[in-house]
């Protein structure tokens, strides 16, 4: 169960981060509404949410996802893969310090928490543009010092692995058709995303709960079948800037 997540507002310099998406600018009003519906749902699900301001010198900096991996025993401060938000992790430590003891992924090592999936006490680590081998075998160990397995997944097509599958529940990940064959995930029960709709691949479970992007309704058709609460939320304006609903928060 978690009880807590973090999460950090866009700041009006949300149209300077990275993004592929070759969508018009997000709007910075409609990202703030869209930020508040999201803290209101994890509310709504139990959730303390700590609110961080947002950052003047990070565009990127309120998906902080990328920034920790935080399991029942320790929070892992990340060190992430592209230049241009490496520091937004500092302004997360301090938080998190109150919840958690500290670990730290060190130079040469870069790992993004956008390509780690817990799944119970495994976890998955995505080797991606952002999270090199080096930081997937340090966050590896300090994982397996508490009792974690964990096994490397390569990631050529999205941006993290979770752009592209997600653990819903009862022992199903939600897949993308790139990972759907995947033979590490072949252990697990798979829900196939609709046709055409791989944005919504990042699909958050909460405590037995279900947040998807709003406007894919053949994933949600198909994930009905779980018998969860589903939330829709509309993550339009965070899609422009390559970020879903699992960036906006980091969970514990
Ligand atoms: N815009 C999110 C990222 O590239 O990390």
């Amino acid at each position: 169960m978690f009880t807590r997540a973090i999460v950090r507002k866009p700041g009006k310099n949300i149209a300077e981060g990275i993004t592929t998406a070759n969508l018009e600018q997000p709007d910075y009003d409609k990202a703030i509404d869209q930020f508040g519906a999201y803290i209101k749902t994890l509310k709504s699900f139990g959730l303390t949410v700590d609110v961080i301001e947002s950052s003047p010198v990070y565009p990127d900096a309120h998906f902080v996802e990328d920034t920790a991996v935080v399991t029942p025993d320790i929070a892992v401060i990340t060190n992430p893969g592209a230049a241009a938000r490496n520091g937004e992790q500092l302004d997360i430590e301090p938080v998190l310090k109150k919840y958690r003891n500290i670990a730290h992924i060190k130079n040469p090592g870069t790992v993004d928490g956008g390509d780690v999936l817990m799944v119970g006490n495994h976890f998955f680590i995505g080797i991606s543009d952002r999270t090199n081998e080096k930081g997937a075998q340090q966050l590896g160990n300090i994982l397996a010092s508490y009792r974690n397995t964990w096994t490397t997944i390569p990631v050529d097509v999205g941006l993290h692995f979770k752009s592209s599958v997600n653990y819903v529940g009862k022992n199903t990940l939600l897949v993308t058709p790139d990972f759907a064959d995947h033979p590490a995930l072949a252990s697990y029960e798979k829900i196939m995303v609709g046709s055409g709709e791989d944005y919504a691949g990042n699909t958050l479970l909460i405590n037995n709960k279900l947040i998807v992007p709003k406007g894919f309704p053949e994933t949600r058709k198909k994930l009905e079948r779980l018998k969860l609460d589903i939330v829709e939320l509309d993550m339009s304006e965070f899609r422009k800037m390559d970020g879903g609903l699992t960036c906006l928060s980091i969970r514990f």
